[in-house]
């Protein structure tokens, strides 16, 4: 094993420090503000350490030459967002300089006015609690005043490196904890649903989150999904069901614009969303969700919304306040 060793602090070599530092495995998360004119700020940060439940308390570490310190230090909000595994691109971007960060993310506000990134990990909304001067950093503490959390796959961090994390939901998660996965998926203006005989028309549904992007059908067949275009949509419980459902908003793959719908087995069909057969959609919930995505579709602009009966794991996601797709 190789050693460092000093009998004065200033002899530690700062370049094998930090690859000592770089073995403590993280997750990835970007943490966000607003510059005193009100734009979005933000930067790509793994120092990140919950702190206290009561308060709640979380901590992340400023770099004082990053170009949105100023911005960590005057303001008196921030978001952290943990990003998913699909989301090294993400970080990327807010690990450069680019002038504009926020152009190609969605985000929007929830509470404290700071900038969510829609579909994220988790994320968490907080007031600043404190600051500490520690170095060539500032370790800003948070109050946690919101927060809301999806069962996706983290992105990991490790040695300078993105990493994975192996099964980062044990196998039968979904169904231990009384979840399906539901897909709205959408091709040219229509919504793909399922005859269910007992009951009316489903959203087609997997047993998890699908990695492939490829949504098993009946007969073995599948269809295949954009994969950077699946996007958590709506967390509920079903009155009277066993499960709840993560709905999951994606789009299909083929046919491009101008092409047919494909053909489907018998029992799945694509309805226009001006034509969806509300009468005979399987639950109310259900019923509420398209008439939303409906409406949201029609703005271009898409809300999550989480229900929390399951005992408060998903804290809140505002219902009202749609996110902002941007541009
Ligand atoms: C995975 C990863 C983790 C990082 N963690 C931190 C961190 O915790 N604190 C920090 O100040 N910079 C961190 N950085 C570096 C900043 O993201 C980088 O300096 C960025 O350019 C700052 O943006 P800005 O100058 O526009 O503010 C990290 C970079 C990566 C790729």
């Amino acid at each position: 094993m190789q050693a460092e060793l000093a009998d004065k602090p200033n002899v530690i070599d700062p370049i094998a420090l930090r690859g000592a530092f770089g073995t403590f495995v993280t997750g990835v998360t970007v943490i966000t503000t607003r510059d005193a004119e009100g734009r979005p700020r933000g930067m790509t940060a793994n120092s990140f350490t919950s702190v206290s439940l009561d308060p709640p308390l979380l901590l992340v570490c400023v770099g004082k030459s990053a170009a949105s310190s100023p911005a960590f230090q005057a303001s008196g909000h921030f978001a952290v967002n943990l990003l998913r595994a699909e989301q090294t691109h993400v970080s990327n971007l807010f690990a450069s300089k680019s002038g504009d960060k926020f152009a190609s993310v969605s985000h929007d506000t929830v509470h404290t006015g700071a900038p969510v990134l829609a579909d994220c990990l988790t994320w968490f909304d907080c007031t600043v609690h404190d600051r500490v001067d520690a170095g060539d950093h500032m370790v800003l503490i948070g109050r946690v005043q919101a927060f809301g959390t999806s069962p996706s796959a983290p992105l990991g961090f490790c040695r300078g490196r993105y990493a994975e994390v192996k099964d980062p939901l044990p196998p039968g998660w979904l169904a231990s904890h009384g979840m399906a996965a539901g897909y709205l998926v959408e091709a040219q203006g229509s919504v793909l649903l399922v005859k269910d005989g007992a009951r009316g028309w489903v959203l087609p549904s997997a047993p998890r989150r699908l990695a492939n992007g490829r949504l098993p059908i009946s007969g073995g067949d599948e269809l295949e999904l954009l994969p950077d275009d699946t996007f958590l949509y709506s967390v509920f419980d079903i009155d009277g069901s066993d499960s709840g459902y993560l709905i999951y908003r994606a789009r299909l793959a083929q046919p491009r614009a101008g092409d047919e719908l494909p053909n489907l087995p018998h029992g799945f069909q694509f309805f226009p969303l001006d034509q969806l057969p509300y009468d005979d959609i399987a639950s109310v919930e259900m019923r509420s969700m398209l008439r939303r995505y409906v409406r949201e579709s029609s703005l271009g602009r898409f809300g999550i919304y989480m229900d929390s009966h399951d005992g408060g794991r998903v804290a809140m996601v505002s219902a009202a306040q749609p996110w902002a797709r941007h541009p």
